[in-house]
Order: structure tokens, then C-alpha cells, then sequence
């Protein structure tokens, strides 16, 4: 557990009419931290991403960001809290350009006069941008749009980073590279919190996990501790 935590999702409880899909999530995630939620699919990891945001009904329970509670504060605002999200399967618009695609996470008003050092900046860190800066998003493989997603989400200068299954749909070489993306900008001192139904594939990348069953949390720890546990020796790794 870290020290002293950015974020802090307290007791949240989340219902959709009378179908409740979070119950009593508790979630820490430290300054620097790599946070992988875990679990299979319909276990509620996209809904704990969303009511972060602020784009799911927060029946009870509070999200706590540097001492705000996020669950008052609405969706539009976060980004310039330094809060932003790469959605599930990217979300690109096709017929636009990289770096067309790009520049639209520069729109708001708390970065975009910074927009072209912080452009440069993102391109500087993942030089394909660049390369492909002209190139038709719609046109790119599953990996090279999900790059272009995340230097989106980068162009607004977030010191928390949400993702949405970033591996979702792409081959294992992939899989390493974004990866690899994902721990670049993590050295940048961003903090990450990313959802992957596979366990094993995000032992690699997190620090720790969070472990969904149901809405509820039901295991968490490090990599190593999860890995060891009975839950997912026996649920996951088919021990
Ligand atoms: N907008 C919604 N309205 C009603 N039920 C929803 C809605 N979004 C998600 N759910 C339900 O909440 C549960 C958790 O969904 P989700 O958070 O998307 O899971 P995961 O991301 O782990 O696959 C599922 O049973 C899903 O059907
Ligand atoms: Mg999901």
C-alpha cells in the first residue's frame, strides 16, 4: 500500500436503476504508481474507470484525488485536474490523421496554449507520431492506434492516467509494446491505472492489482502476492 495515496476510491457503491454493479470498492493508488484492475469480463473494471470519472451513478462511497472528491466534480473538469482517460478500443476518429487525432487531447483551455511543446514533446517520446503524422488513423493496426490514443490522452498534460483495457484485441507482440509505452510514460511520472481481464498479462506492467469479482474486490496485492494467491492459482492460471 503506498504511503500516501493520490487517489483513493472509498466504499464506492455504483447502481444502474436497481442493478447494483459496484459494491463497497476499495481502491489506492500512490503517486507513481502502476495499478492494474483486474478481473473477468462484466466484473465491473470499466464501471470503477467510469465512476473515477464521473460517468457512472455513484449510489454511495467517495474518490478522493489529491484530497478532492471527484464524485463533485463533473466530468468536463477533470482534465484539468491533471485526470484523463483512454477509452476501451481507442476511440479514434478514422478518417482523421495521427496527428490530427492527436492534437484534439490539446483542447482544453487549461493546455492548449501549450499546445505545439506539448506536441513536441509527445512526439519526442514515441517518434513514430511523427513519422505516421500524416497517415489515415483508420488505416492503422490495433497497436499503432492505441498508441495514437494514449499520446491523445498525454497532449493534456494528466499526472493520472486511466485506461481501458490498452491490450484489448491486440497480438502478444503488441501486447510488449504498448506495454512498453505505458512504462515510458509511467517514467514520466505519470500514474497509471489500466483494466486487463488477463491477469497474467498485466502482472508484468502493474505494481499491484485489484482483483474484481462480481462488483467486489476480492483480492489485491502485488504482483508477486497475487500470483501466489489461492483465488488466482486456481480461477486464472488453471493451478
Ligand atoms: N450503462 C449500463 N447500464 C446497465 N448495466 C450496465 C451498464 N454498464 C455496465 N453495466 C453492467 O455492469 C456490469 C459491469 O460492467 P463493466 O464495468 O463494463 O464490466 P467489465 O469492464 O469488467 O467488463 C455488467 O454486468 C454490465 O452489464
Ligand atoms: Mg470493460
Amino acid at each position: 500500500m503506498p504511503d500516501t495515496a493520490m487517489l483513493q476510491v472509498r466504499d464506492l457503491n455504483v447502481l444502474y436503476g436497481d442493478y447494483q454493479v459496484l459494491w463497497d470498492v476499495s481502491m489506492e493508488v500512490g503517486q507513481g504508481e502502476v495499478v492494474a484492475v483486474l478481473g473477468p469480463n462484466g466484473s465491473g473494471k470499466s464501471t470503477v474507470l467510469k465512476a473515477i470519472m464521473g460517468l457512472a451513478p455513484v449510489k454511495s462511497g467517495a474518490v478522493m484525488f489529491e484530497g478532492k472528491d471527484l464524485t463533485k466534480v463533473p466530468t468536463h473538469e477533470m482534465v484539468g485536474l491533471g485526470i484523463s482517460m483512454v477509452l476501451e478500443r481507442r476511440r479514434l476518429f478514422s478518417q482523421m490523421t495521427v496527428r490530427e487525432n492527436v492534437l484534439l487531447g490539446a483542447y482544453h483551455r487549461s493546455v492548449n496554449k501549450e499546445t505545439k511543446s506539448r506536441l513536441e514533446w509527445v512526439e519526442n517520446m514515441f517518434p513514430i507520431l511523427a513519422e505516421r503524422r500524416d497517415q489515415v488513423a483508420g488505416r492503422m493496426s490495433g497497436g499503432e492506434q492505441q498508441m495514437v490514443a494514449i499520446a491523445r490522452s498525454l497532449m493534456s498534460k494528466p499526472r493520472l492516467l486511466l485506461m481501458d483495457e490498452p491490450y484489448l484485441g491486440l497480438a502478444p507482440r503488441i501486447v510488449k509494446q504498448i506495454a512498453d509505452m505505458i512504462k515510458r510514460v509511467n517514467q514520466e511520472g505519470i500514474t497509471v491505472i489500466f483494466n486487463e481481464q488477463n491477469v497474467q498479462l498485466s502482472f508484468g506492467l502493474s505494481d499491484r492489482g485489484y482483483l474484481l469479482e462480481g462488483g467486489r474486490v476480492v483480492l489485491s496485492g502485488t504482483g508477486d502476492e497475487m500470483i501466489h494467491s489461492d483465488v488466482i492459482r486456481r480461477v486464472y492460471l488453471g493451478a
